[in-house]
C-alpha cells in the first residue's frame, strides 16, 4: 500500500515512524513532511490543495492520514472521500467535536456525557451580567472556535473572566473564532487524556498520557501545546475502574451519538479529561491524535498500526485490537527559548544520531535541513521519547537521550514525569 500523512509536525513524525514498520506499506509519504520524516518517507511539496490532490491520483495513493485539526475541521477528508480517495480522519461534521467548543458541550448534554457547566454567549453584556450576579469566581472563558490552542482563559476571579469576554467578544481577539464564547464552571481535579481511534461504529483503545502544559518547571509559565507527557497517564493507571468508566460513558456515547446524529465518527478521538471528585468529566475533544501524546503513546505499539487504519476505512475495526510494550513511555519536548513567546530560529542542532540510545525516538517538530544540518525553526523544535518497564526508567532514557542534543538556544523542562 501507498500511505500518504498530511501534516509536518511531531505528531505526523510518531505516525510515520509507526506506519513505517508495516508489512502492509509499500510506500510511505508526507505532505509536507519535515526532516525527521524524510528519513522515513518522501516528503511532497503540495502548495495548494489542487497540487495535493494531483499528487495523489498521480501517486496513485491507496490511503491519506491526516493529522492536524485544521485540515480536518475545513474538511479536507470529505473532499478526499468524495474523489473517491480511501482516509483516515473524522468528515468536517464529525470534527466539530473540536471544531466547535459549543457543538461538542450541547452534543454531549444531548448524549449524557459528563461535562462541566456551561453556558453560551455572543453578546459581551449578557456574559459579563452573567458572571457578576455568579456567587463564586472562578470561571474558564472559550472561544467558541479554533484559536490555535490559546482560545481558553482559566479566570481565577471575575475581574479576569470579564477581561477575557471583552478580548474576545469586543475586541476580536481571535477573530470569528471568538465571536461566541463559553462560560464554564471551573472544575478541579487531575488531568488525563485517553486516545480511540474509531471507524464510525466502533472504537478502539490507543491509549492514556498526561501531558506538561505549562512553559516551565513546577508547572509555572504560560501555557503551551505540550512541553513533555507520560503514558500511560497515572491518575487513569492507578484504577483501572476510572478507564473503563470513561470508556462507557464518554467514548461509547460519542460514537454511538454521532452516528444517531448522521455524522460518524472515524479518526483519532483525542478525550481530555479532569477526574474530579465526582468522576472523570470531558474537558475538550480533538478530532485528532494529540502532540506530544502521539509520541509519547506510539513507540510502545507492537500491534500493526497501518492494518488497522485500513480497518477503520473499511468499518472494521471491531476484528482488531492493539498490543503494547508493558511499561511506561516518557517523552521531553526540546523547544526554543521563548516559547511558547516569540522566539529566535536558526540554531544548529548537534548530536542527533550519534549516541543514539536504545529505547529511545527523536521526533521533529520544527526543524529545517540547510546545508546538510539541521537547524531549530520551530517553537517546539524535537521530541524525545524514551520507553522501559516502569516510568521512572523511560524518564531515564528519555533524559539520557535529549542530554546527547544541543543547540544554542534549547530550552526544556527538567521535571517531566518526575
Ligand atoms: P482546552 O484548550 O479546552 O484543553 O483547555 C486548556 C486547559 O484549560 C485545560 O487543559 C484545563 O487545564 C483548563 N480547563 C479547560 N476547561 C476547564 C474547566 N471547565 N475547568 C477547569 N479547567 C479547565
Ligand atoms: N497536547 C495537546 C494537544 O495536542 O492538543
Amino acid at each position: 500500500m501507498k500511505v500518504l500523512i498530511i501534516g509536518g509536525g511531531g505528531r505526523e513524525h510518531a505516525l510515520a515512524y509507526a506506519i513505517a514498520s508495516s508489512p502492509l506499506l509499500t510506500e510511505l509519504l508526507a505532505a509536507p513532511g519535515n526532516p525527521g520524516i524524510a528519513q522515513l518517507a518522501r516528503c511532497l511539496d503540495c502548495p495548494d490543495e489542487e497540487a495535493l490532490f494531483a499528487a495523489i491520483k498521480d501517486e496513485a495513493v491507496d490511503l491519506v492520514v491526516i493529522g492536524p485539526e485544521a485540515p480536518l475541521v475545513e474538511g479536507l477528508a470529505d473532499r478526499l472521500n468524495a474523489a473517491g480517495v480511501a482516509v483516515f480522519g473524522p468528515s468536517q461534521k464529525a470534527a466539530m467535536l473540536e471544531g466547535s467548543k459549543a457543538f461538542a458541550r450541547a452534543f454531549c448534554d444531548r448524549h449524557h456525557i459528563p461535562q462541566p457547566n456551561w453556558q453560551q454567549f455572543t453578546n459581551s453584556s449578557e456574559a459579563i451580567a452573567f458572571i457578576q450576579d455568579h456567587p463564586a469566581e472562578g470561571h474558564v472563558i472559550k472561544a467558541d472556535g479554533l484559536a490555535a490552542g490559546k482560545g481558553v482563559v482559566v479566570a481565577d476571579t471575575k475581574a479576569e473572566a470579564i477581561a477575557a469576554i471583552t478580548n474576545m467578544l469586543d475586541d476580536q481577539q481571535f477573530g470569528d473564532a471568538g465571536a461566541s464564547i463559553l462560560i464554564e464552571e471551573r472544575i478541579t481535579g487531575v488531568e488525563a487524556s485517553l486516545f480511540a481511534m474509531a471507524d464510525g461504529d466502533h472504537a478502539i483503545m490507543i491509549g492514556t498520557a498526561q501531558d506538561y502544559k505549562r512553559a516551565l518547571d513546577g508547572d509555572k509559565g504560560p501555557n503551551t501545546g505540550g512541553m513533555g507527557a507520560v503514558s500511560p497517564a497515572p491518575a487513569l493507571d492507578a484504577h483501572p475502574h476510572l478507564t473503563d468508566q470513561v470508556w462507557r460513558e464518554v467514548v461509547e456515547n460519542v460514537i454511538h451519538g454521532m452516528k444517531a446524529e448522521g455524522m460518524p465518527y472515524q479518526g483519532f478521538l483525542y478525550v481530555g479529561l479532569m477526574i474530579t471528585q465526582d468522576g472523570p468529566k470531558v474537558i475538550e475533544f480533538n478530532c485528532r491524535f494529540g502532540d506530544p501524546e502521539a509520541e509519547v503513546i506510539l513507540p510502545r505499539l507492537e500491534t500493526d498500526l497501518l492494518s488497522a487504519l485500513v480497518a477503520a476505512t473499511k468499518t472494521q475495526l471491531h476484528q482488531t485490537a492493539l498490543q503494547f510494550k508493558p511499561g511506561a513511555a516518557v517523552t521531553v519536548v526540546m523547544a526554543n527559548g521563548g516559547y511558547p513567546g516569540p522566539i529566535t530560529p536558526g540554531g544548529v542542532i548537534t548530536g542527533l544520531t550519534e549516541d543514539a540510545i536504545s529505547n529511545s525516538m527523536v521526533f521533529h517538530a520544527g526543524t529545517q535541513r540547510s546545508d546538510g544540518e539541521i537547524i531549530a525553526t520551530g517553537g517546539r523544535v524535537l521530541v524525545v521519547t524514551g520507553w522501559g518497564e516502569d516510568q521512572a526508567s523511560a524518564r531515564q532514557t528519555a533524559y539520557a537521550r535529549v542530554n546527547t542534543i544541543n543547540w544554542p538556544n534549547v530550552y526544556y523542562r527538567k521535571d517531566i514525569a518526575s
